[in-house]
Parts: C-alpha cells; structure tokens; sequence
C-alpha cells in the first residue's frame, strides 16, 4: 500500500481515536523532566510523570500522539539506508487503563485493516522472562489468540524485549515488538526478528510498563499498568512503499531535491556521495528541528544539547562541502525543511528567522576555519608527495610515506578546529592514513603545556583555547554544587562558553538568594583549593551510569565508547562525574577563583548563571 507520512499520521491518530484515546500534542524536543538525556528520544518520554502515578493527565487515560524524538547514540552510522538522528514516532498510551489484550489486539488490527499487511506476514517477539520477572505468557497467548502460530512467536531475552527506562531512572518494562517479513530469503540457520539482515523490519512496539528502574539499577513493581507503544513514521512509510531506504520516502523528497540542485548534480553516484547527501539530508532536518523548538534555548556551543548541535551543522557543512554545495546552504536547506513541516510542527515557522540566523552563523564560523584547514591539509599532503618523489628517484627500495604525521593532525585540530576523525576522513581521501598514537601524544603533551602556561595569554580557536577548557571544568564543579546546594533538581539545560566566560542554564523554579549564590561559590572554590585531579575515563554508558555518572545521552542501542571525566580524590571518591565530550584541565588548581557574576530568569522553571574564573 502506498502511503504519505501526512497520510499515515491522519491514520494512526484517527484509528486511536475511534478507539477513545485523546490526540495530545507532542511536546518539545527538549527533556523537561528528565536530566538523564539531552533530547526527547521517545513519544512516552514527556508522559513519565503520568506513566509513574504522579498526577492525572488532563486529557485523560488514552493517549494518542506524534512525537518528535532525536536520537544521537548512531549517529555515525548516519549515512547508510536506514539510520536518522531526527524522526517522528506515533504512539498510543494507556495509562492504567487498558492492557495487553487490547494494546496488542489493536495494534494486530491496525497493521492489518488499516495499513494492509497479511497476518502471514507478521512475526512478533516476546519477553522469555528471567528470575524475577516472569516471561510474558500472556503477550503468546494473545497473539495466538489473533491467529499468530508459535512458529512466528519468538521469546526473546531482557536485551531485546525490554524497553526502557528512556533516561537512568523510570517506568519500563517487557515489550511485544512486530515485525514484517520481507520477503528476502534469511540469511541463515539463525536468522530471526531483530535480525539487522534485512529480512525482518520493526514497525511497531508495544511496552507494557510495569516496572520502575530505580536508581541503584534495580527493577521494581510500578503498581500500576500502562501501555506505552511506537512506531517510526519514516521507517513505516518506507516499508510501506517497498522502498529501500527512508531517504526515498516522501518526507525527504523535498530534502534531497534541494541538495541536488544546490551541488548541481542529478544523481549521486558513488557511495561516498550517496552518504554526503544522506549525512547533509539527515544532520539539517534535526538541526532545523532543535533550533526551531518551541522551547527554544539551544544553541551551537559545546557543551551537552549544544555541542550536538554543533556537531550537527558541523558534519553537514563537511559533507556540503564535500558534493560541492555552496556555502550560505543551511539557510535554503532549512527554508525547504520548515515549509515541508510546518503544516505539522508550527513552532518551525514561528521560529524561522531563528532557525536561519544561527544556522548561518555557525556555518560561517565553521566555514572560516575549515577553508584555513584544507589548505593547510594540501599543503602537508604536497610535500609528502614530493618528498616521496624525490626519495623514490634516488632510491628505487624507497616505501613511500603516506601518513600524516600526529603533529600535523594535533596542528590540524589546535589551529584549525578539524576533529581527528575529520583529518582522517580528508587523509582517506588522499590515499594517506593518520598517526593516531601520535596524536594523541601532541594532545596530551599540549595540555600539560597549557597547565604551566596558566595565566598566559594564548591564542587558538575559542573552543579549545586554555580559558575556556577551564571554564569549561569550571561548569562542572558548579553543576554539581547547584544540586548540593539547591537540590537533585538542579539539571543542566544548556550551556555556552567563552573566553571570559561560562554560562550555565539550570532547573530551578526560583530566585537564587545571596546566601545560596554564596554558598555555591564557595563549594566550587573548596574543590580548586584542594587542587583535585581530573580522570578521563573512556566507558560505554552503561559502564558510566553503574559508575555513577550523569549522562545526558541515551541510547539503547549505542556500544560506543564515552569519555567520563572525574573530579575528585581518586575514581570513587569524587566530587562530579559527569559523560562529556572535554576538553578539561588536569587539575582544579589551575582553575583560579571561581566567581558568580549574574543569576537571572532564563525562561520559565529555568535560571541562568553567568560566571568567571579570576586568574
Ligand atoms: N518507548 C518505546 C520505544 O521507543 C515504545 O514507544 O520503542
């Protein structure tokens, strides 16, 4: 059946509805309740105050929506068919209402009456239990209720049929996903849903939200029995059409003709092009999503939310670049990504001049530094070349060099703001390799440099000069002392830094008095009198949160490896840890004396403090 996503989103929330559940609307992008992640990565992820009993939710028991979710744990793998950081999820609630039977009957009837899938084609995971928690004999025998055979029944593990919570603590519990077989042939013996062979695709899952993850990582009874279930539009309408990749589908259509016509080519042909145009595809439609929030708020910056927004904009601008579009693109690019969703998401047009003036100014900063960086990237790579030449006609045995030493790379990245993996990318290009070991060692040679120079002026890219990774160690220990001395509450909502200063945005409903502004202060100048050290520790996250880190990312499905930076006596006993992508200095004791300089509203529920480190 061939379906728009307007068309699939008028489906789903119309059938909801004949099944008495209210529409809400989807709420912002960014978190209000949860501190554990930078974005909203799920439809159930603003409902966690009603799933959990807290309070009723006005519109009632039935919930039905469509979410927008930003997702950053894959965001590397950005560029193949299927993975987005941006999409929209269509969900269904019950909160303490209905259960299994009918969460799972009514999915089963929708996938079949109303988007047109055979019963046959319909396969279905459910949880095998484990000590503790039974295993979900209940979620079979619905589905064999509705004619689903054992043979299409799989009982899985923890690791695939549980979900959630979707930050450190919260509602989770088994779920029941829905597959659709392809059709392909299976690619062995053991090939089964959740198989990433491409013969069985997810559409649909149902959580049932029984349990609560406590903070020491314990599942207990929520008391209480929601449903809580998601479906990916752009993924849906994909399967739906019998396309292979999401970027064929509708919503990108507009996206990727824009991208054509600004690198002046028909198609793309080769693979590296090909993921260009999907990376510039995918990075803008999020960009333009988190700039044009309703909540506002985040910037480029380097810090949390920030920092991925800039790191956004900055691979897209890499990847234009890269297929020859202009610079000026992330303007006309947003201008086809508003109006394509305005007519859903209203807050993108109301935002619009934003949206457009940040996305210029970052891409012109970025763009500066990056012209400055390919030449001196060429110019390295020449006398490679003609060193190799002029080697290999003196000495036939000679193996010429084609790596790009560790100092040229630390120079790429300290002058002109090239992240490694960017050199590395670059070098491919030329047929050349990096010294990563190397690397690494100009890094960390670098910084203790910067520690005996504290108190030096030094020039350098904002971002990584010596004031602001200090600032930026600085933003820690103050995260920190805000919830020693205001509360747990106290959670980071975005953060921007200079050379002169940090500002940190925080929860809290009220004026900081004199006394509390004080008494900050001087918990942050305790920890830089005691000159504490700080570790950098490379983890995945859920090493990080058994270590007890805060970590504003959160992805269930990422492997990836984060750097955890420590601020303490030793690992364990510590002051703050906190998942961030640093630089930071080496020891507090560089910092200075740390000073409040203003704390004022930054919108409502949140307060902004600006601060400086005197040196
Ligand atoms: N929260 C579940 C998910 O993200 C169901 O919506 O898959």
């Amino acid at each position: 059946m061939k379906i728009t996503a307007d068309q699939l989103r008028n489906l789903y929330l119309d059938f909801f509805k004949s099944k008495g559940h209210a529409v809400i609307s989807g709420a912002s992008l960014i978190p209000e309740n949860d501190p554990t992640v930078l974005f909203t990565t799920a439809g159930m992820h603003p409902l966690v105050p009603y799933l959990m009993g807290k309070m009723p939710h006005p519109a009632g028991t039935r919930l039905t929506d469509v979410q927008k979710c930003v997702r950053t744990g894959d965001i590397d793998e950005v560029g193949d068919s299927a993975h987005l950081t941006f999409f929209e999820m269509l969900g269904n609630w019950s909160l303490n209402d209905y259960f299994k039977k009918e969460a799972i009957s009514w999915s089963f009837e929708f996938l079949t009456t109303k988007l047109g899938f055979s019963p046959d084609q319909l396969s279905v995971t459910v949880f095998r239990g484990e000590e503790g928690i039974p295993a979900d004999e209940e979620a079979v025998a619905i589905w064999k209720s509705l004619g689903i055979p054992e043979e299409r029944i799989y009982r899985l593990p923890r690791e695939d049929n549980w979900w959630g919570p979707a930050g450190e603590t919260g509602p989770c519990g088994p779920d029941t996903e829905m597959f659709i077989d392809t059709g392909k042939p299976a690619c062995g013996p053991d090939c089964r849903p959740g198989c990433h062979c491409g013969k069985f695709i997810e559409i649909w899952n149902d959580v049932f939200m029984q349990y609560q993850k406590t903070e020491d990582g314990k599942f207990v009874p929520l008391g209480r029995h929601n449903v809580d279930t998601g479906m990916g539009v752009e993924r849906t309408i994909c399967m739906m059409n019998g396309l292979d990749t999401v970027y064929d589908t509708d919503v990108f259509a507009p996206i990727m003709a824009k991208i054509r016509e600004l690198s002046g080519k028909e198609s793309f042909e080769t693979p590296e092009d090909v993921r260009s145009s999907r990376v510039v595809a995918d990075h803008m439609r999020t960009a333009t999503f988190i700039l044009g929030d309703q909540k506002g708020g985040v910037t480029p910056g380097n810090v949390g939310a920030n920092y991925v927004l800039r790191r956004l904009i900055r691979s897209a601008v890499r990847h234009a670049r890269r297929l020859g579009i202009a610079p000026g693109f992330t303007e006309k690019m947003a201008a086809v990504i508003v109006d394509e969703y305005k007519h859903v998401y209203p807050e993108l047009d109301q935002n619009r001049e934003r949206v457009f003036q940040e996305l210029l100014a970052e891409e012109t900063r970025f763009g500066k530094t990056l012209d400055e960086g390919k030449r001196e990237f060429d110019k390295t790579v020449a006398g490679i070349r003609r060193k190799n030449e002029f080697m290999g006609a003196k000495d036939p045995n000679y193996v010429p060099d084609t790596q790009i030493s560790g100092k040229q790379a630390f120079r790429l990245y300290d002058t002109y703001g090239y992240p490694l993996e960017m050199t590395q990318e670059l070098a491919k290009e030329a047929g050349f390799t990096v010294d990563v070991a190397g690397y690494q060692e100009c890094f960390k040679a670098h910084q203790e440099l910067s520690r005996a120079n504290v108190g030096s002026a030094k020039s350098g890219l904002a971002e990584h000069s010596e004031e602001t990774t200090a600032l930026h160690t600085a933003t820690h220990l103050l995260h920190k002392a805000l919830k020693i001395v205001l509360g747990d509450h106290c959670n980071q909502k975005g953060s921007n830094i200079t050379a002169e200063r940090l500002r940190l945005d925080f929860t809290h409903g009220e004026k900081m008095t004199p006394e509390q502004i004080k008494a900050v202060e001087d918990l942050v100048n305790e920890q830089i009198k005691a000159d504490l050290p700080v570790y950098r520790d490379m983890m995945t996250l859920e090493e990080a949160r058994a270590a007890g880190a805060t970590a504003l990312f959160s992805s269930k499905y990422t492997d990836e490896k984060l750097s955890v930076y420590t601020i303490g006596k030793t690992r364990d006993d510590f002051f703050s840890k906190e998942v961030c992508t640093g630089p930071h200095v080496e020891h507090t004791g560089v910092l200075g004396h740390f000073k409040i300089k203003k704390e004022e509203s930054s919108s409502a529920g949140v307060r902004r403090i600006k601060a400086v480190l005197e040196r």
